[in-house]
């Protein structure tokens, strides 16, 4: 029998039911995963290494290959923050799942990543509502190891820790932010559009989705436009954002945010789906498939 996870409670909110957990570091329990976690981590990790050849960007691509991960079993966190130690400095801590926002950012205002510790069960390949093993590990810690990105993780958990202060407004604007960049994020490059978001590259249909559907919208990034913008949390992005480098991502992220708050406070936000006037377009999105409700 492998262990599990110890949910404390659900919590209803504006995302609907939300499993709580223990905010405690754990132990990543190794010796404890079965024979059949191995083997989910195993087809997802080939599925995905395949799929993500020239959709990947070269960045995640690169790093990815650096850590050394292979199909044959779940990485050892240690293996891997022995390579984040003489790196970025960067470095993974086990936990049982979400976080309350404020654990979250201080974790990474101190350059520590929380990664869940358990793997999805094999009918929960193709889908899982909250992020497991995989989707942390494989997706969230390649780009810990590139020096901007590293950066730019640390300052949004400190960005975190004071807009939790300012209230939940604040919080509002700043997750939209973090959803269209770190988890959904789209990258131009060279030889076209490449992903770097998280949510995508751990995910087989949205990481052709993002790149290749006539569906949804590919828009140039702009950081107000972005904190306005809702989104959708149990559907593929109406919406996704392109960046340019992930240096665009550093400089247009430093400003002091708290008369930008401000600002956004007394605006309307945006639906998903909607392109403006001012949007750069890369795609206008045919809108095939789209649920007329459920944005958050
Ligand atoms: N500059 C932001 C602030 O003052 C912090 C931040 C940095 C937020 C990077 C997001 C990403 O709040
Ligand atoms: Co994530």
């Amino acid at each position: 029998m492998n262990a599990q996870p110890r949910r404390v409670e659900h919590q209803q909110t504006d995302k609907g039911s939300v499993p709580v957990y223990t905010t405690a570091v754990v132990e990543q329990p190794w010796d404890s995963y079965s024979p059949a976690d191995h083997a989910t981590w195993a087809t997802l990790f080939e599925r995905q290494q395949q799929l993500l050849v020239g959709r990947a960007c070269r960045e995640f691509l690169d790093n990815q290959q650096h850590f050394g991960m292979t199909p044959d079993a779940i990485p050892k966190f240690e293996d891997l923050n022995r390579v984040l130690a003489g790196s970025t400095g960067w470095r993974i801590i086990g936990v049982e799942g979400l976080l309350p926002e404020l654990t979250f950012f201080d974790h990474l205002a101190n350059r520590r990543f929380p990664v869940t510790w358990w793997i999805r069960k094999p009918e929960q390949i193709d889908y899982i509502a909250e992020p497991d093993l995989f989707h942390d590990l494989f997706g969230h810690v390649p780009l810990l190891l590139n020096p901007v990105f590293a950066d730019y993780m640390q300052a949004y958990g400190c960005g975190g820790v004071k807009a939790h202060s300012l209230g939940p407004d604040a919080l509002v604007h700043l997750t939209r932010l973090y959803w269209y960049t770190v988890e959904f994020g789209l990258i131009r490059q060279d030889d076209g559009l490449r992903i770097y978001g998280s949510g995508i590259v751990s995910s087989k249909g949205e990481s052709i989705h993002c790149l290749e559907s006539a569906a949804p919208n590919r828009i140039g990034f702009d950081m107000r436009r972005i904190m306005r913008t809702r989104y959708r949390i149990d559907t593929y992005q109406k919406t996704y954002f392109v960046i340019d480098s992930f240096q665009q991502l550093m400089d247009a992220t430093d400003p002091d945010f708290t008369p930008i708050y401000r600002e956004l406070a007394s605006q309307e936000s945006i639906p998903a789906g909607s392109v403006l006037q001012s949007d750069n377009v890369y795609n206008r999105g045919s809108g095939e498939g789209w649920a007329a409700d459920g944005d958050v």
